[in-house]
């Protein structure tokens, strides 16, 4: 992706919040639902547990009112609402029209279906909308998608859940937070992964997992060479929260120990627009980055999307 223009409006993030439905599923309940087990989901994917239910419009909500507050924003001061997500209530309207008339928000609202790379597809949006003059945007990622899992299929069963993360995005007068991006997708790659409309997931685990490695890392480098850093430089990388091996295995082809990642994994499963908010906001709350830091966020989904952002944590 070309550089950003040095003379665009920069932002950055001055708020966020995270949903989870209460609802708990562990390993031992599905062991109890198809033939699995608790070590091998463990092992093999990384998730120990997963929360599911609610609506992808009510768990929205919850995150962007938690955002806002935080940032101390009034909702009537949003200039526009984007919600990334793969599973929307309806077909029809989109359901950032919902989550805009729950929230009290009085702009423009639509969403971005980048499947799994949604979020960092939709801070890339966010980020444009700055720079075409929006002054503060609301960004969400949430997922539900236990209500698109075929829960007698044990390929897919082990991994989705539901969840949500929002954030408020800010236009700033300096440099704003945003130093290189880039998006991704390669059509071919449709019928690996995909859901028809009133369906259920299908999905080829081993050749999705081999196909993810490699785009994760193609994008994250393409972001960090545009912004002019190495993998010594990025203080958190925060993966798409699929599976624990492909996270360990893109970090350690980009170099970066998995120390310095930040992993949900094991909380939240695979909550797909959901997964790098949940995991970058939980980082945040827990203090593990500090003003001036590189943040590397870096997702894959179907379609199959790639999208990653290199980002320099504000105060
Ligand atoms: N519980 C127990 N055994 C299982 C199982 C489960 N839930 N799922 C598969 N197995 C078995 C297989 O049948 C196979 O048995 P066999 O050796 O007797 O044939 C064995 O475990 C290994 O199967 P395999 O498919 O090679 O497992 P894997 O190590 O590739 O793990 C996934 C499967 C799905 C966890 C993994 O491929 C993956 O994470 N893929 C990417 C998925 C993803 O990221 N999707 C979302 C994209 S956004």
């Amino acid at each position: 992706m070309p550089p950003i223009p040095k003379n665009a409006v920069g932002a950055r993030f001055t708020g966020w919040g995270r949903a989870l439905p209460p609802k708990v599923l562990t390993n031992h309940d599905l062991e109890a639902m198809v033939e699995t087990s608790d070590q091998w989901i463990r092992e093999r994917t990384g998730i120990e547990r997963r929360h599911v239910g609610g609506t992808t419009a009510g768990l929205s909500i919850q995150s962007g009112r938690l955002a806002l507050a935080m940032a101390n924003v009034d909702p009537l001061d949003i200039d526009a609402l984007v919600l990334a997500t793969t599973t929307p209530d309806r077909t029809v309207p989109a359901t950032s029209a919902t989550v805009q008339l729950g929230l009290g928000l009085k702009c423009g609202a639509f969403d971005v279906n980048a499947a799994c790379s949604g979020f960092v597809y939709a801070t890339v949006v966010a980020h444009g909308l700055i720079a075409m003059g929006s002054r503060k945007v609301l960004l969400i990622g949430t997922d539900t998608l236990s209500r698109v899992t075929d829960w007698d299929d044990r390929n897919t069963a082990v991994l989705f859940a539901d969840g949500s993360g929002a954030a408020v995005l800010e236009a700033t007068d300096g440099p704003g937070q945003l130093l290189a991006w880039d998006l991704d997708s390669d059509g071919s790659a449709e019928e690996l992964l995909f859901c028809d409309i009133g369906g259920t997931i299908f999905m080829e685990g081993r050749e999705v997992f081999r196909r993810a490695v490699r785009i994760m890392v193609d994008s994250a480098e393409k972001s960090m060479a545009v912004a002019g850093v190495g993998a010594d430089d990025i203080a958190l990388i925060v993966p798409h929260q699929a599976n624990i091996r492909i996270i360990s295995a893109a970090c350690d082809r980009l170099g970066i120990p998995m120390a310095r990642a930040a992993v949900c994994i094991s909380e939240t499963g695979n909550t797909s627009s959901a997964s790098i908010p949940l995991a970058l906001f939980d980082a945040a709350d827990g203090g593990r980055v500090s003003p001036g830091d590189l943040v590397l966020l870096v997702g894959f989904g179907a379609g199959m999307t790639a999208a990653s952002a290199v980002i320099r944590w504000g105060n």
